[in-house]
């Protein structure tokens, strides 16, 4: 394993030529009503987790380029753990006022015409057409997203080409989803002496949030579906992943109708509060912590008129029964405990191990550690890279010590070492309910594990959790095994059997019980939480059966209509 100390970050030299970025991303303007809108007002800088070691080096190859002391970079992870690196500057966005959030939401409702303007009132046939032109010069913009992926969040490329790709994925997905869901909508249903054609209708405005973990694919599985179905769209990048959404800007513009998609910038706490306590958002689409999403909700004057979707806290647990296969449990765990740094919502965060064979386990578990690669997000042997969140090493350590000091060691070889925004992976063992690493989502590289000698406690545990979103369960016995499901599946909504937790396929449902989701998303299920179900209805009598046939003859109604979208 490479040295966890200031030679894990490269040398601005060592970066090679094609991983660099051409130039910061100096983003000064947002797209509102159709038009990129220049902002002259403050702009917030964007630091890389990835340092460099040498002072006054320059990752984008720019003269002008500033690269602050890590010292001196205001809340950046790790900041004084070493005053010989450097995070790498790679752009500024705007930092946006309540009054400029507010213009843009008004765009957003001018578009939605009180449900007739031209594109809630467009059909189907054409909607599509809008998404998969987006799609087609999204695909054009693939090369900056990724790079930006890669410097903005510490993604490894290869997980950034496959966050983009899984995008790409999900909205062609979305588009045969919407077609299924059309053609079975396209007839009339006779009950009761009443004819009927059931469709669904968009909501009005959405308010689109995204995660830093997923910045680009989880905002996308939700600003998909809710343009698609005919609704408007403000959408505010998360606070970390803002500068690769700036590439597909152009592409919004050329291919939605003006004020379809509107996008704002800056200090969330600035701006989310007057958006949704102007009443102007219908629905709010938020990945993130229960506590923000509770804070935005109150803050609507009509609540009961805010449709919520909501990904938000988990503490997925794994369960390693006596007759596990041990190689195959902690491949999993592994897995499920350390892909993209833990940075999940999805990842395994704390495992619990039979006692019988939890040294077994804990063998296995620190070898596949040890054979995982530290480096910066462009090499292609590295795994474990810089994470992109400010506090976050310091927090991570303070996770390790409270556990450390309340009895369980850290078993792993370079288990919590940290230098500026890395920080190794530390297996703590065994954790109990006294620590908070026990209780507290970590959201990054420490695994804490306990043992259980009944299987009572794990499962206590999962019922008394304030989350509810998955589990894994590994064992060999199909009895043991489903006298755990039937109970467990009234607990969380995805029980994982000798597999980590995920969130895909992406056409499978993903959503959480407790704290940890509201609506379901998925290709299918993602365009019923942002539409409606409306009909039109009338009584199977001659007046209206030749008012009806004739408006279908005619096509002179989008909503009214048995054509077949091939
Ligand atoms: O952060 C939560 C994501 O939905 C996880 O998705 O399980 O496919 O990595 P994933």
């Amino acid at each position: 394993m490479k040295p966890i100390d200031d030679t894990l970050f490269p040398l601005d030299a060592e970066i090679p030529p094609d991983a660099r970025l051409v130039a910061p991303v100096e983003q000064d303007e947002y797209l509102l009503g159709g038009a990129l809108r220049r902002w002259d007002g403050p702009r917030r800088e964007v630091f890389s987790p990835v340092c460099v070691r040498q002072p006054g080096a320059n990752a984008s190859g720019a003269q002008e380029t500033i690269v602050a002391p890590a010292t001196e970079v205001d809340g950046m992870p790790g900041a004084a753990v070493s005053a010989g690196l450097f995070p790498v500057r790679i752009g500024s966005f705007p930092d946006m006022t309540a009054a400029a959030a507010l213009e843009v939401i008004e765009a957003a409702v001018v578009a939605w015409g009180q449900g007739r303007g031209p594109w809630p009132t467009l059909s189907v046939t054409e909607r599509i057409r809008c998404v998969e032109e987006f799609a087609f010069r999204m695909t054009a913009r693939r090369e900056e997203v990724v790079r930006l992926l890669v410097w903005e969040i510490g993604k490894t490329r290869r997980d950034a080409e496959r966050e983009f790709g899984r995008t790409l994925e999900y909205i062609a997905g979305t588009v045969n989803a919407l077609k299924d869901l059309d053609r079975s909508s396209s007839r009339f249903l006779v009950e009761e002496g009443i004819l009927a054609q059931v469709r669904r209708a968009p909501l009005g405005v959405v308010l689109c949030l995204g995660p830093y973990n997923y910045p680009l694919n989880e905002t996308f599985t939700t600003l998909i579906p809710a343009l698609i179905m005919g609704n408007t769209v403000v959408m505010k990048p998360p606070k970390l992943g803002v500068l690769l959404h700036r590439p597909l800007l152009d592409a919004f513009r050329d291919s939605f109708p003006p004020g379809v998609v509107n996008t704002v910038y800056g200090e969330g706490k600035q701006i989310l509060g007057p958006l949704m306590a102007s009443g102007k958002v219908d629905c709010l689409a938020f990945i993130g912590s229960h506590r923000v999403a509770d804070l935005l909700k109150k803050q609507h004057p009509r609540p009961h008129r805010l449709r919520c979707v909501l990904g938000l806290d988990a503490k997925n647990p794994a369960i390693i029964l006596p007759d596990a296969d041990l190689d195959l449990a902690a491949r999993e765990c592994l897995l499920g405990a350390l892909s993209f740094n833990g940075q999940r919502c999805t990842a395994l965060k704390i495992l619990f191990v039979h006692e019988s064979v939890a040294a077994s386990f804990l063998t296995r578990l620190e070898a596949g550690i040890d054979a995982l690669q530290p480096g910066m997000p462009w090499e292609s042997d590295a795994t474990l890279t810089p994470l992109p969140e400010p506090g976050k090493v310091a927090y991570l350590r303070e996770l390790v010590a409270d556990a450390v000091a309340l009895g369980a060691r850290v078993t792993n070889p370079g288990g919590g070492q940290a230098v500026a925004t890395y920080f190794h992976p530390a297996v703590i063992f065994p954790v109990d309910a006294r620590m908070r690493a026990w209780r507290e989502e970590q959201f990054g590289p420490v695994i804490p594990v306990a043992t259980f000698r009944d299987i009572e406690e794990p499962v206590r545990y999962i019922v008394e959790s304030p989350f509810g979103q998955q589990v894994s369960l590994f064992g060999g016995n199909p009895a043991t095994l489903s006298q755990l499901i039937d109970p467990l599946v009234n607990q969380v909504c995805r029980v994982n059997l000798n597999s980590q937790c995920q969130r895909g396929p992406d056409s499978l449902p993903f959503t959480g019980r407790k704290d940890s989701a509201e609506g379901t998303l998925s290709m299918s299920d993602a365009l019923r939480v942002f539409s409606i179900r409306t009909l039109v209805a009338a009584k199977d009598e001659a007046v209206n059966r030749r008012i009806l046939g004739e408006i279908l003859r005619r096509r002179s109604s989008t909503f009214l209509s048995t054509d077949f979208i091939f």
